[in-house]
């Protein structure tokens, strides 16, 4: 949600924020902006209501020049999409640019105290240039007669610190001063921010992906902790002053990882790399010989595995939705009770913990503000917190007290794709492993462990019907809207599949268990609302067969997606069959899924949406 990036070293700094801003567009994209200072000590700023590529062209007109600078792309939380609301924001002098992502909580307040003092020269509605303003200001007062520049930075860097001890709410900030050649200074409460190390330059940013290109070498802030740059070196500090230790770690992606390829869309990419990040998730975590799985990173011992007695499942959009699987999987596998909470809702309410209570967060960004809210308080009520992510050095990664990571991949669609399949197959995992340690035979866990091993060839199938879905696409790109059935295992995928429909054509759609039909969306049933029954040839598919009949008398069209026996027994009620390969139950979802996906993503090129950038969405929704 927002991107920054931050550039000071000795090459052209537009071009490399530019190209860094390309990278981070899905995590914001309703306006862009830059600010670069010159040889002359100017500061030059570029910026306008829309997407990176209205900048570049701005860029193109008006071009910048100079060695160091900040960028933002925005998504907006305080204050219209205009020209004047993009970043970067200013102080009251106009020498200091700041880009920031997150919510000053208390910008009124300070906007107040600041216009009391004087300050009248505020140019947009923002809660950012409030921020902007209280440096500035706390800078101009300390250094005033100072000439010097080693002086003028540890001034700088003192008005930051103040400055950010006066505001409640979220930030991760990079700034610039005209006044102080070749620095910049980046700090993080709550939204990521990420250092990037060169050689004679850095960087800084709100994702590794925009500075990949550049350097693989990285130090990952922490909150409170507020970073001075220049060329050559970098200095980390607390709020409070005090400097630390701080790891450079090698980023595992490289910049090839992150393009589209031959693919239209990110999204489709993704999609089609299921087989592969599937056989990730999975890779090394399989115990044939012992039936089991393997999950070191859990960090609990067998005594303490065999003590949990109740798992609380919670994250946002998508993942609470892989969790809403993972609660059927481990009640199934493990008999363990396992509840779903999103994770918003879960942090403010008094869910009451039992002492066996584990808790897993799960995210494919790590950065969520809900899912870490959730960890957080889950934490500070002393209850053990796993971590299922996918963004290895996220804040949830390092706030966990252990977890499994995805190893997707990057993923850039701003739709979750991939993800969605291995959390679900890291949660089978996780059933697995509590299961023997409970009920669960030697032969059942072979059994689904040669399930897990049979998938990543069952979804290079199931991808083959990509043209099928497109047809199906195509035939009813003028529908009004969709609703998604299903029951057991893929009821919530009737909810990811209404989810994924909603966020890339902007058609109305939702997901119910099927039985709940009866109980009120009948009333909705009519032709052009197409029903989706995700209806595969298991122990209810005679049920869902009951509810599609139920659709069908009331002239409701219906694409239903099954396997094995099933097209049979529904050639003459479906309108369209998607015919799955079999398997068990408790692996079905990671298949069903998929034809969702490519319905929605074939759905919305017909519709000419931005598939990759859907409207008002970002991807790492890092504010509340
Ligand atoms: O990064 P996270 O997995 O924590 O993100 C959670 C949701 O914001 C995310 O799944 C969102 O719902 C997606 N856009 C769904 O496609």
């Amino acid at each position: 949600m927002c991107g920054i990036v931050g550039y000071v070293g000795r090459a052209k700094a537009a071009p490399i924020l530019l190209d860094g801003l390309r990278r981070l567009e899905y995590r914001g994209y309703d306006s862009a902006g830059l600010a670069v200072v010159n040889g002359r000590h100017e500061l030059q700023t570029r910026k306008c209501a829309g997407r990176i590529a209205a900048l570049a062209k701005l860029m193109v007109k008006k071009p910048v020049s100079g060695s160091f600078g900040v960028s933002h792309t925005r998504w907006a939380t305080h204050g219209k999409v205009t020209n004047e609301n993009a970043h970067p924001h200013f102080d009251a002098s106009g020498k200091l640019a700041l880009v920031h992502n997150g919510v000053i909580e208390n910008y009124q307040t300070l906007r107040e105290e600041l216009i009391s003092g004087g300050d009248t020269n505020f140019r947009s509605e923002t809660d950012t240039e409030v921020l902007a303003h209280l440096i500035g200001k706390l800078y101009d007062e300390s250094c005033a007669t100072t000439v010097d520049t080693p002086q003028k930075k540890a001034h700088m860097l003192e008005a930051v610190r103040a400055a950010l001890q006066r505001v409640i709410g979220t930030y991760g900030i990079a700034l610039i001063h005209s006044d102080v050649p070749e620095f910049m200074i980046g700090a993080r409460r709550g939204s990521p921010l990420v250092l990037g190390v060169g050689k004679g330059e850095n960087f800084l940013a709100s994702d590794v992906s925009a500075i990949v290109a550049y350097t693989r070498d990285a130090v990952y802030l922490n909150d409170f902790d507020v970073v001075a740059v220049d060329r050559e070196k970098f200095e980390i500090s607390s709020l409070a002053g005090e400097t630390g230790d701080h790891q450079v770690s090698k980023v595992e992606f490289t910049a090839e990882d992150i393009k589209k390829g031959d693919y239209a869309h990110y999204m489709l990419k993704e999609i089609f790399e299921q087989p592969g990040t599937v056989r990730d998730a999975m890779r090394g975590r399989l115990s044939p010989e012992e039936c089991t799985a393997r999950l070191g990173g859990l960090n609990m011992t067998p005594p303490q595995l065999r003590d949990v007695g109740r798992i609380i499942l919670t994250g946002c959009g998508t993942a609470l939705h892989a969790g809403r699987v993972g609660e059927y999987l481990i009640e199934a596998l493990a008999n363990i009770p396992t509840e779903v909470e999103y994770a918003s809702e879960f942090r403010h309410r008094n869910t009451p913990l039992t002492r066996e209570t584990l808790v897993f967060t799960i995210s494919q960004s790590g950065e969520t503000a809900d899912t870490l809210g959730a960890l957080r308080e889950s934490r500070r009520k002393g209850f053990r917190t796993l971590g299922i992510c996918n963004n290895v050095a996220s804040t949830i990664a390092r706030e966990s007290d252990g977890g499994v990571y995805m190893h997707a991949g990057p993923e850039i669609g701003v739709a979750a794709t991939k993800s969605f399949t291995s959390q679900v197959v890291i949660l089978t995992l996780i059933g697995l492993l509590f299961g023997r340690m409970r009920t669960l035979s030697t032969a059942e866990g072979s059994r689904i462990i040669e399930s897990l091993e049979a998938l990543p060839e069952q979804i290079e199938t199931v991808l083959k019907l990509s043209d099928q879905i497109k047809e199906i696409a195509k035939k009813y790109a003028d529908v009004t809207g969709m609703l998604f059935f299903g029951r057991q295992f893929n009821f919530p995928i009737a909810l990811e599949g209404a989810l994924k429909m909603k966020e890339i054509t902007y058609l109305f759609a939702e997901g119910h268990p099927s039985a709940e039909l009866k109980h009120g969306i009948i009333a909705l049933i009519r032709p052009d609302l197409p029903s989706v029954f995700i209806a595969p040839d298991d122990g209810v598919f005679s049920k869902n067969l009951n509810n599609i009949e139920q659709v069908k008398a009331r002239k409701g069209p219906v694409i239903a997606l099954t396997s094995g026996n099933g097209a049979s027994q529904l050639k003459t009620l479906a309108n369209e069959i998607v015919t799955l390969p079999e398997a068990p139950d408790c692996v079905m979802p990671v298949l069903s899924v998929i034809p969702l996906q490519l319905l929605a993503y074939h759905l919305a090129v017909e519709l000419r949406r931005d598939v990759d950038k859907p409207r008002n969405l970002a991807k790492s929704v890092t504010v509340e």
